[in-house]
């Protein structure tokens, strides 16, 4: 090793927080208020700089039943949506939470200073979106990420109890006897490592949409948080369930799965084949029926603002509109480029497009020199979101390791099998409100820990591995290997014998990642240290997502098996619960959580039935 353990630990910077949040996307950030408000001192790490989260990334609008738009919506139907579209297999108790919390985070948002689109009335306006019922998107323009994460970051930088840690990567957490010690990292600027001590720890470090190759996530999305939890010993589940977003951009290659908001649809774009038909009438899954129109006539009744007709098919679920997709192009059907047609150009006039979605204009005409205002867009499906995660609590967001609790994408439940679009952005304030709730009550109950040397050492060894002296593999080509090997074998469409195959070549990934180099002198500013610990992380990730896939015989959301092609009523409520075996392997357990409550199937029930 080029590194020295025993004088590295003379120089590790030493920082105590009450609540440590690792992550600053609109989950840590909503987690930090809450805590901060309640008097601890708080720490915030980010791996990248304050308000560069990939929050930014959910475009179309935060979903809360306000019933601005549409005054028939509430908090039942919300709840019925999200079970529907997460095809039941959702933590019911959070959906409950979530879907009656909703309009009271989205409205403190705006207290906060979020300026949303406004109703003619001034109240804040809703759009429609997938799997929704009512339009119920609040929403700026198509950039509402962004401004969840500016009006949050505002919030977040009055406070003076809070600190932000930027471009601080952790890469170990550290816990005794199943209780949270602190975290371990680094600098991304310096290579100066750091320890924290926390008596809580917050994990909201988003996903892992970077193991593929299609993807609309950004750098920061390499699985760090599931990863470093499961070495930790924290369950993950739900894993297999991955969200390809319908509609990327899939020309030109240097912008491949870009996202293209779910919004062009919401404001009433349509999908076509290159035939120049609207083919989304035909995957209409019947459970679907009772709010989809089944006729283009109906559709374009809704269209013209009929309340009684049902919804256009283009406003199906995702998982649903991507399967659709890419069946249009197995079956020679697609667009040029390997997708379909997005149309909104014949629906809206060029004023209206630029007024609503103004990224989206500019977004093609700077990176494909295409005006959406004149012409269609090609759109593909493109890995976006994933369901599963650190498994917590759903009440208070803790998670098996006492003190340690997760919000937002990096925790599980919420979204069942798949995710409704809009639905991320409200998680984040409810879910990161309640984590940072419960941690900061816990900081005030127990001890600060101290952290041992003998685990320092273990963290400081870990983190500089990849500058051992015998390290073989570019962490990069290997990033590319394992890219290629999850969106062929662990993709869209999955069997048996390619998750076999692809676990086989995992293992053989894990051994090799484990000789990652990281190259050049300094640990300043080194990507290629960065890249290394990155790749770890990914294909420990990419490992359970293929043990959680290869466990779920059934096809359900966000994962078709097309060797099980349909959904297995017997493993609704059934998990897989996934820890690191002993083999240091993912070891799989199958877990029954409970049926959803007489008053809770009564919900389901009066808005199925009511007309
Ligand atoms: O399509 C979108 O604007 C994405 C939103 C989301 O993922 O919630």
């Amino acid at each position: 090793m080029k590194y020295n353990v025993d004088e590295e630990l003379s120089k590790v910077r030493r920082a105590s927080y009450d609540v440590l949040i690792i992550g600053a996307g609109g989950a840590g950030l909503r987690a930090a208020i809450s805590a901060a408000e309640a008097g601890v001192k708080v720490g915030v790490v980010t791996k990248s700089l304050l308000g560069k989260a990939h929050t930014v990334m959910a475009e179309g609008g935060a979903a809360a039943a306000l019933g601005n738009a549409d005054s028939r919506d509430n908090w039942k139907v919300h709840f019925r949506d999200t079970m529907k579209g997460g095809k039941f297999h959702n933590n019911w108790k959070m959906v409950e939470i979530f879907a009656k919390e909703a309009p009271d985070r989205i409205r403190e948002l705006e207290m906060y200073g979020a300026v949303f689109d406004r109703t003619e009335e001034g109240k804040i306006n809703q759009r429609n979106f997938g799997g929704h019922k009512y339009p119920r998107l609040a929403h700026v323009g198509d950039r509402t990420g962004l401004e969840l994460i500016r009006t949050l970051q505002d919030k977040v930088i009055h406070f003076d109890n809070v600190t932000i840690e930027m471009e601080t990567t952790i890469v170990s957490l550290i816990v005794e006897n199943g209780e949270a010690k602190g975290a371990f990292g680094y600098n991304r600027q310096t290579g100066e490592l750091v320890a924290f001590s926390a008596k809580s720890i917050v994990m909201a470090t988003g996903g892992f949409g970077k193991v593929y190759r299609v993807t609309s996530n950004s750098w920061e999305l390499t699985g760090d948080g599931e990863s470093i939890a499961y070495r930790a010993g924290i369950e993950l589940t739900d894993m297999e369930f991955v969200q390809f977003h319908p509609t990327g951009m899939v020309y030109p290659n240097s912008v491949k799965g870009i996202l293209v908001t779910e919004g062009v649809r919401g404001e009433g774009g349509i999908l076509l084949n290159n035939k120049g038909e609207r083919f989304m009438f035909r995957y209409i899954p019947e459970m679907f029926k009772v709010d989809y129109a089944e006729t283009e006539e109906e559709a374009e009744r809704w269209f013209k603002g009929d309340p009684n007709a049902r919804r256009p098919p283009e406003l199906l679920t995702r998982d649903v509109v991507a399967k659709a997709i890419r069946a249009e192009v197995k079956a020679g059907r697609g667009s040029p480029h390997g997708g379909a047609f997005l149309d909104i150009a014949s629906r809206r006039t060029p004023e209206e497009i630029k007024k609503v979605l103004p990224s989206m204009h500019h977004q093609f005409l700077k990176l494909a020199k295409l005006d959406i205002t004149k012409e269609p867009m090609e759109v593909g499906p493109t890995a976006h979101y994933v369901m599963g995660g650190i498994r917590v609590d759903g009440e208070t967001q803790e998670t098996n390791i006492k003190g340690v609790f997760a919000a937002g994408e990096a925790a599980a439940g919420l979204h069942g099998a798949n995710r409704l679009g809009g639905n991320s952005l409200t998680d984040l304030l409810v879910f990161g409100k309640l984590a940072g709730d419960h941690a900061a009550k816990r900081a005030k109950e127990v001890e600060m820990k101290q952290i041992k040397e003998d685990e320092l050492k273990a963290a400081i060894s870990y983190a500089l591995k990849p500058f051992d002296e015998d390290n073989t593999e570019d962490p990069y080509l290997l990033h590319n290997e394992l890219k290629e090997l999850m969106e062929d074998y662990v993709g869209i469409i999955r069997t048996e014998e390619g998750l076999k195959t692809a676990l086989e070549k995992l293992k053989e990934m894990a051994a090799r990642a484990e000789k990652v180099k990281a190259s050049g002198e300094s640990r300043a500013y080194n990507a290629s240290w960065h890249q290394a610990l990155d790749v770890k992380n990914m294909v420990t990730v990419s490992m359970i997502v293929a043990a959680g896939a290869l466990a779920r015989k059934e096809s359900r959301g966000g994962h078709t098996r097309e060797d099980f092609p349909n959904t297995d009523e017997s493993l609704t409520n059934v998990l897989y619960v996934i820890t690191k075996g002993e083999d240091g392997m993912p070891s799989v357990r199958e877990e029954k959580y409970p049926s959803m409550p007489d008053y809770l199937q009564e919900v389901i029930k009066e808005i199925e039935e009511a007309k």
